[in-house]
């Protein structure tokens, strides 16, 4: 059987990561995309010299040319730029929003077929242009965010109770960062919800306050620390996931921001909520019943996505 493609447009820090994990998971052969001459081709070059040391059989190629994507099972897009001192959010949404018109031309031309996995930020309204730039059917189009918050979350936890990180779980539902909306009834140690653990006098109702604080400014953490750069392993690692469940047909439930027809009460958006990934993409939209006030926090999460689509709509009429 021949191996499997990834595409990865964006050879930057994620797009670097995505492909050692790629290849250390034995995923499939790997093409990396950029405008940046010489980076894609420089880091194939590189992590191909590491797969005798490590024992993975994988071609790595890196482009500049979208022909090279041609019939790519997965494509995992990182193309963009991250925000610089003195630019204004809309700003950064203007120059994506031109990245993934492009980067969807190519997809459309040469890899109509692959299940695409959008990073750049801004997440949730990137995945919207994504898919609406590439003609690819919804449901073959995903973005990631929610597997990256509840790592982060999980971390956090794990760290708090001292436990593996294996036996924690957690739920979370909306946009990216700041309005992530972690459903704690829904996260659990070893099966046992969090309200249960701080009946328990496992942690109190403030410690986990403070931790999900701290998921939600989990990017601005290691931005802060880094000075030059957002994160990039926990990023890698989330779409590796996803992209290995597609591949494998695992079926995980994993938070993503997929498209909702009118799931959750939304309609035509993408937002962060439970989908299960197997070989025909996003399979299924899990739909849970929510109370007031988580209700309330994933209507605030839905408006600051419908906000950030709305933006790109006035700058690109004709995606919407
Ligand atoms: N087409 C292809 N590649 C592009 C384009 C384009 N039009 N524009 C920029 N790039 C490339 C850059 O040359 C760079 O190599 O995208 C890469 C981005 O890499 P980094 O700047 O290292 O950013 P990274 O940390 O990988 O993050 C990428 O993911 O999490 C988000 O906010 C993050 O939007 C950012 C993206």
């Amino acid at each position: 059987m021949a191996r499997n493609k990834i595409a990865l447009i964006g050879a930057g820090q994620i797009g670097g990561t995505l492909a050692h994990l790629a290849g250390l998971k034995e995923l499939g052969d790997i093409v990396l995309f950029d405008i940046a001459e010489g980076t894609p081709q420089g880091k194939a070059l590189d992590l191909a010299q590491s797969s005798p040391v490590d024992g993975f059989d994988a071609k790595l190629a890196g482009t500049q040319s979208y022909a090279a994507i041609k019939g790519a099972d997965v494509v995992i897009v990182t193309a963009g730029v991250p925000r610089k001192p003195g630019m204004s959010r809309d700003d950064l949404l203007g120059i994506n929003l031109k990245v993934m018109e492009q980067v969807g031309t190519g997809i459309k031309k040469y890899a109509p077929d692959a299940f695409v996995i959008c990073i750049t930020n801004p997440l949730d309204a990137m995945v919207w242009a994504l898919q609406k730039a590439s003609g690819l059917p919804r449901h073959m189009v995903v973005g990631m965010a929610g597997v990256l918050d509840s790592s982060r979350f999980r971390y956090f936890l794990a760290e708090e109770f001292d436990v593996s990180v294996e036996d924690v779980t957690a739920f979370v539902l909306g946009g990216h960062g700041d309005t992530m909306v972690p459903l704690a009834r829904y996260s659990t140690v070893a099966g046992i919800p969090l309200p249960d653990l701080i009946k328990m006098n496992w942690t109190t109702k403030k410690r986990l306050d403070e931790i999900i604080q701290r998921t939600r400014d989990g990017g601005a953490e290691i931005v802060g620390l880094l000075k030059t750069g957002s994160a990039f392993y926990a990023p890698a690692a989330s779409g590796i996931a996803m992209a290995e469940s597609y591949l494998k047909d695992k079926k995980r439930v994993m938070p993503c921001a997929a498209y909702l027809k009118n799931e959750y009460g939304v309609k035509d958006l993408y937002v962060g909520v439970p989908v299960v990934i197997g070989a025909k993409g996003v399979e299924r939209v899990v739909e849970i019943e929510l109370n007031r006030s988580e209700q309330a926090m994933f209507d605030k999460s839905v408006e600051a996505v419908r906000g950030l689509v709305d933006a790109c709509k006035k700058i690109a009429p004709d995606l919407g």
